[in-house]
Parts: structure tokens; C-alpha cells; sequence
């Protein structure tokens, strides 16, 4: 049996959140929201209670955890050191959706890290996040309380979904407000390396004059990306601790081969053409958020993605409907441009042959990305065959929504 307590962020007391607490105290399993997405959370110092968390998730064992902390002094517990831009960073970022990857505490267990001599930490400044860590003080292990494969959830009703049943009990604060996953950077040398892009842009961390790295393939497709990363994604991997076997970085350049070993369907490594690549983050070999029907995505400016789907809405077109309807994952002022031509296919948009989910402004991409992985979850409860999704610049935040865009998709592209 799964225990709802339900918190009103706004008024957030000790008490509302006891159980939850002890809950975790004694080894259990609690789900609880964060600004980024909800996270199923165990105590970090329970190995037990975190091998949990991977049989409930039906997460692979060689993905290590977040372990989140309530206060900035608790980071001293579990890494050994704390470089001088690791502490930057988390005097600026702090609390907030950054997870810092430090020299891990031989005292954390080994089901955290995944075996890593390193550990991700994050302090979070959801006030339910913070009370529940603070309550049951001890730090907290949390993966997104997702089943593995399935978007991050966002709602504690999203949780629900996936791990009802499964787990002890689900701390419902309300929707997360930035709705995607934390950055992650590696901070252990004396260059931040962004090994997932997320609600701290690597924009305003080189606002800080620090020197940054990115790590993460994609960066491929939509508004003014010619330039790959290529140099970028995975040049110099050799920073990260542990992992110089970056295979064939020169052929990378400007090829996005490793991009396309980061994007490969399956649930485990990239396989031919890589090599023995090996991913920065142990995360980043994973499959992650992919919808039941096949996501494509749009590709080129907006002008371009509105022509393409103006084609295939157009009654000539030849999309193999019978398969079942396609969605549209679109912004409102895309949606704006081509309704008339819905309203031609004769149903509005609301009928058998397209399902349209809006995401919101394209001048407002953080609504676009608190929305989207919900839109995913929804047309899962669809009958579409396929979806056809907008993409957007790789500007902020919309570096980050288009990571995850780029996963979701794992490399189709519209049209083909
Ligand atoms: O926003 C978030 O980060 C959420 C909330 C709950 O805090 N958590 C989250 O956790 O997204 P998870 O487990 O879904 O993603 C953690 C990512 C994975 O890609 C993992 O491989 C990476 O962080 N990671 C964890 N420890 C690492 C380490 N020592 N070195 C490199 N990457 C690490
Ligand atoms: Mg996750």
C-alpha cells in the first residue's frame, strides 16, 4: 500500500511531514516533489533501503543516484574536498536545480554511486524537498520517481502511474515548477563540465567567468544549430573522472557520431560504430522518456517546421493513417498557423486523425518545458501512432528541452 500525504507548499510545518520522514528513517521508499520533477527518495546512508529504489524503478544498478541535502554544510558528509568551483557553484546555485559531481566519501555506500569513486549532490529548494530532508535528517538518495524508460514525473499523480503499489508512500506537493531534471556538472577539476543540461543554464554559469564544458550530445537540429557541438560534446571527455575512452573523438568533429551513439534505441550501450565509447554520466547511455508511439521531430527554423507540417496536414498527403492518428506536440503559436487546415481535415483537430497537445509560447520556452514531459505521459493515453513534435532554439532553458526532445525522439526526424 502506497501512502499519499498531501503538503501545501505555501505552508509547509514539520509536522505534515512526520510520517514521510520517519517513513524514510526506517528504510523506506518516499516519493516527494522537487523544483525539477518529483524524485523517489530513500536515506543515502541505508544501503538497503537505496537498492530498494532500483527494484522499484526497474533502474539498472550501474546508474548511481542524486543524494539531496537540506542544508549547504551537509556536502562536507559526503565528499571528500570541495574544489573551489565546486563551491562557486553552489554558493550561486544553491539551493536550486544544480547537482554538483564531487569526489565521493568512502562512508556513502557503493548502491549510491554505482561503484563511482565520485557522487552527484544536489540541495534542492523545493520547501517541501527541504523540510522532508531536514525532518528526517539524513541525506536522501533520489532517482526521478519514474518507472525506468518512462519520463520524470511531474505530478504527484504522474507517480502514481508509474510506482503505485510499488513504493511506501508519495509526499504530493503540487506540480513541479521548472519540470525538467536538474543540471548536472561535473566539478571535481577545474572546468565545469555540464553532463546534462537543465534550469541552470550553462549561460549563467559563464556568467560567473567560470570555464565550461559541455559533455551531452545533441544540439542538432532546430533553430541556428549548425554548429554541433561537435567540438564540444565530447572533445576532452578526459576531465571526468574516470572515463578518458572517448572513442575516435577526431572522427566526432563535426559528424555527430557521438551524438548518434548517445541516441541509439535499446536500453543498454550504444553498440557499433562506437567503439567502446563510454559515456560521461553513466546516465547518458540509457534510452530515457521515450512515449509508447514513435516521436519525430521537426527540424530547421520555425518557418520550415510550420511548412513541414502544413505538408502533412495537407489532404494529399500520404502518412499511413491507417495505423492510427498522429500528434502534434506543438506550440500555441504554431497551432495558430495551421488550424484552418485542421479544420479542414474535417474534425477540428479533435477527431480521429490528430490529437494536438499544446506546450505553450515559443517566447516562453520555460512553460514549454515545465509542460512537456506531462504531454508525453498524455498521448500515452492515446491510441496515436506516431508523434510529430516541434522543436525549438537552444537558447536557456531550451537547451535542456531540447535534450530531452532529443531523447524522446532517438534520432527520427520529420520527415524522415
Ligand atoms: O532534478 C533531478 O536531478 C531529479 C530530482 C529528483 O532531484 N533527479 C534525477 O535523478 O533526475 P536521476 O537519477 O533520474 O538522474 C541522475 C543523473 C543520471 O543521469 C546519473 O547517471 C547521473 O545523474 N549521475 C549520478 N551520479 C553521478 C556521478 N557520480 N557521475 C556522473 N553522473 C552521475
Ligand atoms: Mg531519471
Amino acid at each position: 500500500d502506497t501512502k499519499i500525504w498531501r503538503v501545501d507548499p505555501r505552508q509547509v510545518s514539520a509536522e505534515g511531514l512526520r510520517e514521510a520522514a520517519a517513513c524514510l528513517q526506517a528504510g523506506g521508499l518516499v516519493a516527494f516533489p522537487t523544483e525539477t520533477v518529483y524524485g523517489l527518495g530513500a536515506d543515502a546512508l541505508q544501503a538497503e533501503a537505496v537498492a530498494a529504489i532500483f527494484t522499484a524503478k526497474g533502474r539498472p544498478s550501474d546508474n548511481p543516484l542524486i543524494v539531496h541535502i537540506a542544508d549547504r554544510d551537509d556536502v562536507a558528509r559526503l565528499t571528500v574536498g570541495f574544489p573551489a568551483l565546486a563551491r562557486r557553484l553552489a554558493e550561486r546555485f544553491w539551493p536550486g536545480p544544480l547537482t554538483l559531481v564531487l569526489p565521493a566519501s568512502p562512508q556513502i555506500p557503493a548502491v549510491v554511486t554505482a561503484g563511482l569513486a565520485t557522487v552527484a549532490v544536489r540541495m534542492p529548494s523545493h520547501p517541501v524537498a527541504r523540510a522532508l530532508i531536514g525532518e528526517a535528517g539524513t541525506p536522501v538518495a533520489a532517482p526521478s520517481a519514474n518507472r525506468s524508460g518512462r519520463p520524470s514525473p511531474t505530478t504527484a499523480a504522474h507517480v502514481w502511474e508509474d510506482l503505485g503499489g510499488r513504493i511506501d508512500g508519495i509526499v504530493d506537493g503540487g506540480d513541479c515548477d521548472l519540470g525538467l531534471e536538474s543540471t548536472v556538472v561535473d566539478a571535481t577539476g577545474d572546468v565545469a563540465v555540464i553532463l546534462r543540461p537543465g534550469g541552470v543554464t550553462r549561460e549563467m554559469i559563464e556568467a560567473l567567468g567560470l570555464p565550461v564544458r559541455t559533455a551531452f550530445a545533441a544540439e542538432r537540429l532546430g533553430e541556428g544549430t549548425g554548429a554541433v557541438a561537435g567540438t564540444d560534446a565530447v572533445a576532452g571527455t578526459d576531465a571526468v573522472a574516470g572515463t578518458d575512452a572517448v572513442a575516435g573523438t577526431d572522427a566526432v568533429a563535426g559528424t555527430n557520431e557521438a551524438a548518434e551513439a548517445f541516441c541509439c534505441d535499446g536500453d543498454v550501450e550504444p553498440g557499433g560504430g562506437a567503439g567502446d565509447f563510454v559515456p560521461p554520466s553513466p546516465g547518458m547511455k540509457y534510452v530515457h522518456y521515450a512515449p509508447r508511439a514513435p516521436l519525430y521531430l521537426l527540424d530547421g527554423g520555425w518557418e520550415g517546421q510550420v511548412e513541414a507540417l502544413r505538408r502533412l496536414l495537407s489532404p494529399s498527403a500520404e502518412r499511413g493513417d491507417d495505423a492510427g492518428p498522429t500528434g502534434l506536440l506543438i506550440s500555441e503559436d504554431t497551432y495558430r498557423r495551421i488550424e484552418p487546415m485542421l479544420q479542414q481535415c474535417g474534425d477540428a483537430g479533435h477527431g480521429e486523425k490528430w490529437v494536438v497537445r499544446l506546450t505553450g509560447s515559443r517566447e516562453d520556452l520555460a512553460t514549454v518545458a515545465r509542460r512537456l514531459f506531462g504531454a508525453i505521459r498524455a498521448f500515452d493515453q492515446t491510441t496515436v501512432a506516431r508523434i510529430v513534435a516541434e522543436t525549438y532554439p537552444h537558447r536557456g532553458i531550451g537547451s535542456a528541452l531540447m535534450n530531452r526532445l532529443e531523447k524522446a525522439a532517438g534520432g527520427r526526424r520529420w520527415p524522415g
